[in-house]
């Protein structure tokens, strides 16, 4: 059987500021969502939040990109705004939703989307990710790990169903435009590429082998859209796993490691990637220190199975994380004691809805030449 599952997320408003989403939201959505399933429309879908983001997944048949299920996800989102977000005076009512109105496809509108479509496995296990106070480029590291480096995921190695290696489609994200990279035949043009965080992001990855989709993630940059900064892009990403890919130990390993990406106070600032459970993906200190989570089930012919019954896996709700988070408070003082030096602020180029621009300006008058 073919489903598909989109992953599709948007900030329309939290409290306290951009902190998390309110109970309400949630609530508003996942009404929305068991209507469209009583429905037939969708098979199934689980409403979760990281941080001030609300997430909507949703398995279905009706393929990527498909304009009833992304209108589905729109309209869930309006109906959030309008219902809770307004309402309350929530901070940020709406900001995610960019354009006026719907029209046929989420992407480019504003909200995240990272979505696959595929024949389901005899068994088939997956992972879900969300960050918050960040942007896509901050899973390129991890997927570089996950997918092409064997001293994490020791199947490239020793699962001779891995050892043709995986594909990395990389996006362009500044001219619109993907190379797709065969690992490890070009892991060096690879990471020439995916450790230019801010501008080439991995979109999809396929086993070489035979082609099959392994991952997706969400690439769409908010200020590439908007034609200004107005936010950040707090990316999320859909993982298969397990039997011929990289196990749910495999994919989790990577995210031990709490790399700097690129977000946190003002999406202006690097900090470290929190592993958390989705209870503690609230950002506090300096609006951070940025967060990910990760959700795992099985697919039922579309149904998620958890482990507790529908209720996804909280994967980083484990002490073997502990160390991980301690790791990033410690870097998080660490990075905070620079104030606003870089290379704790963001380059030039990269500083988002700041008013360093303003203050540019202000002074143009008075730099005199040298
Ligand atoms: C980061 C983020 C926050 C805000 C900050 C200022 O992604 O969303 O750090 O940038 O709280 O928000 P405003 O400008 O809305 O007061
Ligand atoms: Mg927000
Ligand atoms: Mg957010």
């Amino acid at each position: 059987m073919k489903v598909t599952v989109s992953l599709i997320k948007a900030d329309v408003g939290s409290t306290p500021g951009h902190h998390v989403v309110h109970v309400k939201q949630l609530e508003v959505a996942r009404e929305r969502l068991m209507r469209e399933k009583n429905n037939g429309e969708i098979i199934d879908f689980y409403v979760f939040n990281c941080g001030d983001d609300i997430e909507l997944l949703i398995t279905h048949d009706k393929g990527e990109n498909s304009e009833e299920i992304h209108g589905i996800a729109w309209d869930t989102f309006m109906e959030v705004t309008e219902k809770v977000s307004k309402p309350l005076k929530l901070y940020g009512a709406g900001q995610d939703l960019l354009a006026e109105a719907f029209s046929g496809n989420i992407r480019g509108l504003g909200p995240g989307v990272a979505e696959m479509e595929f024949e389901e496995r005899e068994s088939e296990p997956i992972v879900i990710f969300a960050a918050d106070k960040t942007d896509p480029g901050a899973f390129n590291l991890p997927l570089f790990r996950i997918f092409a480096d064997p001293s994490f995921t020791a199947g490239l190695v020793i699962d001779p169903s891995m050892s043709k290696g995986f594909t990395f489609r990389v996006m362009d994200v500044l001219e619109s435009k993907y190379v797709d990279l065969r690992c490890p035949a070009e892991m060096y043009e690879l990471v020439g590429l995916i450790g230019t965080t801010n501008r080439y992001i991995i979109e999809r990855i396929f086993r070489s082998a035979d082609g099959l989709i392994a991952a997706a993630c969400s690439t769409s940059k908010l200020s590439l859209i908007a034609g200004k900064y107005v936010g950040k892009d707090d990316p999320c990403m859909i993982v298969r796993c397990q039997h011929g890919l990289p196990a749910v130990g495999e994919v989790l390993m990577p995210f031990g490691f709490p790399h700097l990406v690129s977000g946190f106070m003002r999406g202006s600032h690097i900090g470290p990637l929190m592993p958390v459970s989705v209870q503690d993906a609230r950002c506090t200190l300096f609006d951070g220190p940025p967060r990910v989570v990760a959700l795992g089930f099985n697919l039922l012919n579309g149904t998620i199975i958890g482990p507790n019954g529908s209720e996804p896996a909280d994967l980083f709700r484990d002490v073997a994380f502990d160390r991980a988070r301690g790791e990033a408070n410690l870097i998080t003082d660490y990075i905070r004691r620079h104030g606003e030096f870089m290379p704790a602020r963001l380059g030039a180029e990269e500083l988002e809805y700041t008013t360093l621009p303003a203050v540019l300006e202000k002074l143009e008058g008075r730099f005199k030449k040298y």
